[in-house]
């Protein structure tokens, strides 16, 4: 795969798969009570104190997350990726992923390794740049940072 250099003002998406725009509400002894919105806004603003613009999208659709990450293939756009339950079983995301042409980093609230047996596999990190995993909503934040990091050292 060809990693292309992007301007370190350029977008990012931070992209969200299904059951996350009922942060807040969902299961808040896993997720805690920080509702989608807020998350949004954190990310738009660690993006912006990284020089970066984050344009942050939730799907509970499976086809419409995979029509993204093409967008972020053919655009040279870097993604944070919460794919949610797709992490465990979305063949058609992982080779959706695997198209990419710059940093694509999974990330996930909670720490999937510490939850359900279901949970321990993760069928689309072999083809993400890396994962961040466990950190609550910061989990965001890092990998924004890491992002950051990516495209300077290209
Ligand atoms: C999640 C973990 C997944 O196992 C789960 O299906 C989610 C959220 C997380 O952010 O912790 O929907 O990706």
């Amino acid at each position: 795969m060809t990693e292309r250099s992007v301007d370190p003002m350029s977008e990012v998406l931070v992209l969200n798969g299904p059951n996350l725009g009922r942060l807040g509400s969902r299961e808040p002894d896993v997720y805690g009570s920080t509702t989608f919105e807020d998350v949004a806004a954190l990310c738009r603003d660690a993006a912006r104190r990284l020089g970066l613009h984050a344009e942050v999208r939730q799907t509970d659709d499976e086809a419409e997350l995979v029509g993204w990450l093409h967008e972020a293939a053919d655009g040279h756009i870097p993604v944070v990726l919460n794919p949610a339950a797709f992490t465990h079983y979305s063949y058609a995301l992982r080779d959706a992923i695997a198209q990419r042409t710059a940093p694509l980093i999974e990330v996930h609230i909670s720490n999937p390794a510490a939850r359900e047996e279901f949970r321990h596999t993760s069928v689309v990190a072999a083809v993400a740049s890396g994962t961040i995993a466990g950190f609550g909503t910061f989990s965001y934040v890092l990998a924004l940072q890491a992002v950051a990091e990516l495209l300077a050292e290209s």
